[in-house]
């Protein structure tokens, strides 16, 4: 059954889960998230950005979250636009049957620079205000996601903060967020602490000093009741990588996001986990495995059946990761 965002997150607070919110850009990867979330019974947030909605289009979209909700009636179902860039985008994914929406104003309209306390507390307001009104949930953003490493933000995958950033944008400040949660009324508060998008979020296993894990500690204690949102949360499995790098990939050494510092968020507050890199190295790895195996093989489904199996396991494993098991 579709469901709101807020009324997911709100039965994940009750009962203190997270909820791994996937991207998703075709059939392939919809039907393999939604059997693992039959599978293990598990409720989901299927996200699509605005680069899912160009490449699919989105009366395919929308036919494709139906059908994945038909297919699959006793699991509830949330459909997200992640990272929405302005108001109009917002509206339009609702018109879609988005049942929730991402207004990030922590950057501008061109999703390079950084949006200032004004810009963002007006279009994430204008937004909460409209979708309020139908029923519709809305996540926000506060800092701005990048390497606290480098002080760099997500240029290198296409999209973020173009430049150097400082230590005071890269981190959400707890008593701005108690601020913008109030003054904007959003259901979900997506917050900066040191993660970025794509694979290549830091070049050693994260310490405090580049994942400031203690950021989520300070905001859940400030704002208990609001439900937190970690973007950039892959994991970037080594055995991800190793397959890819194995059959003639060249993903250079990279670490993600431990598992054991997203539980540490779980109980802190964070109940939506954004992941897509692990997910697109999962089927990445399949595809090429079997290509290179059988350079003869040109029948889509003899990699695409693979490569959807090894994103359901993943995804399997991040619902039980994340305690999600058990709560459709
Ligand atoms: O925000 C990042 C997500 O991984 C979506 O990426 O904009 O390339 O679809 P995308
Ligand atoms: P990853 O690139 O770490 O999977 O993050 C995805 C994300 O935050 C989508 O909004
Ligand atoms: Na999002
Ligand atoms: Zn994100």
């Amino acid at each position: 059954a579709r469901i709101t965002l807020r009324q997911l997150l709100d039965h994940a607070a009750e009962h203190g889960y997270g909820v791994p919110a996937f991207n998703i850009n075709n059939m392939e990867q919809a039907l393999a998230i939604m059997e693992a979330a039959a599978a293990t019974d598990a409720p989901v947030i299927l996200q699509a950005s605005r680069g899912a909605r160009a490449y699919a289009n989105d009366i395919m979209l929308k036919h494709m979250m139906d059908a994945v909700t038909e297919i699959h009636p006793q699991i509830p179902v949330c459909v997200h636009l992640d990272h929405g860039n302005e108001p109009g985008t917002c509206m339009t994914a609702i018109q879609s049957g988005f049942t929730s929406v991402m207004m990030d104003g922590s950057l501008k309209e061109d999703g390079k620079t950084p949006g200032d306390w004004a810009y963002n507390v007006g279009v994430t307001r204008t937004v909460a205000d409209m979708a309020h009104l139908g029923g519709i949930s809305v996540e926000g953003e506060l800092g701005v996601l990048g390497s606290l490493e480098t002080g760099m933000g997500d240029q290198e995958d296409g999209h973020g903060a173009e430049g150097k950033l400082s230590h005071d944008q890269l981190l959400t400040n707890p008593d701005e967020a108690v601020k913008f949660v109030a003054e904007t009324k959003v259901d979900a508060l997506a917050i900066a602490m040191g993660t970025s998008h794509g694979a290549y979020k830091f070049t050693r296993k994260p310490d405090g000093k580049v994942l400031a894990m203690n950021i989520i500690e300070e905001i859940h204690r400030k704002l208990p009741n609001t439900h937190l949102v970690m973007h950039g949360s892959s994991s970037v499995p080594q055995e991800l990588q190793d397959i890819i790098n194995a059959y003639g990939g060249k993903m250079k050494p990279t670490w993600g996001v431990p598992v054991e510092e997203i539980q540490r968020g779980i109980k802190n507050g964070v109940r939506k986990i954004n992941i897509d890199t692990d997910n697109r190295m999962a089927l990445t790895g399949q595809i090429r495995k079997v290509l290179s195996e059988d350079p003869s093989e040109f029948d889509p489904r003899k990699y695409l059946k693979p490569a959807m199996a090894a994103m359901t396991k993943l995804c399997k494993q991040r619902f039980e990761e994340f305690g999600t098991v058990g709560h459709a």
